[in-house]
């Protein structure tokens, strides 16, 4: 596994307005997407592309076009706030959805919703803004997998060295792309010095 944390102006600019507790929902859905943005642009780096040929105005040149069909699964909730940064870059990626949630006592992730497409040999972008214990990663990973997927890569916005340390155990192929490694995990499994809860703050709840 690669653990790549995106190292730019814009990425650490957002990345702080996002941490700052009286940064209110509205502008942490603006936010959020444009971080998404900044990391996509990096977790896409590698993606294959194919030579085409194109008309300028002027004359004909060589172009490139991306060479594969990929896919995006935000995990619900808060993945949704990193999707349209997605559909706008690459607007014909697939969409997959997958619903998780932790038990506030356990911390163990549970499977409420998986409505994915075709995943066999294509490469899936998983959106999930928080790696935390890890344990919604790897279990995002696991039916990614298990429906086909060739590659895995995982865009966070902030990750505790336990979750990278539990996705990459479990999946040591996924890719990891996100803006911040944090010191860690509190009692109650939540990000240090992280952001509080991405989807309640992303949600208004
Ligand atoms: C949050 C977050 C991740 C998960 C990370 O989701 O969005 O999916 O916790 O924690 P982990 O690495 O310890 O598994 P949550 O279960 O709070 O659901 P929500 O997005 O619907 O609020
Ligand atoms: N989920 C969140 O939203 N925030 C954390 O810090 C940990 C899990």
């Amino acid at each position: 596994m690669a653990l790549h944390v995106v190292d730019h102006p814009l990425a650490h600019s957002l990345l702080t307005a996002l941490r700052d507790k009286s940064t209110p929902p509205p502008l942490f859905r603006v936010l959020s997407k444009r971080l998404a943005l900044v990391i996509c642009v990096e977790a896409t780096r590698s993606l294959a592309t194919e030579r085409v040929e194109v008309e300028t105005p002027i004359r004909a040149t060589a172009g490139q076009r991306l060479a594969s069909t990929f896919v995006a699964v935000p995990i619900l909730r808060a993945g949704l706030g990193m999707l349209e940064a997605i559909t706008e870059l690459i607007p014909e990626v697939l969409v997959g959805y997958i619903g998780l949630e932790r038990d506030h006592a356990t911390f163990e992730p549970s499977l409420y919703y998986s409505k994915l497409p075709p995943l066999q040999g294509r490469t899936v972008l998983l959106l999930d803004p928080m790696l935390a214990t890890g344990g919604s990663a790897a279990a995002a990973a696991t039916a990614l997998f298990g429906a086909g997927a060739e590659s895995v890569s995982l865009i966070s916005v902030v990750s505790a060295p336990e979750g990278v340390r539990h996705l990459e155990s479990a999946h040591p192929s996924v890719e990891i792309y996100t803006a911040a490694l944090d010191e860690g995990l509190n009692d109650h499994a939540y990000i240090v010095p992280g952001l509080g809860d991405f989807g309640d703050r992303l949600f208004g709840t």
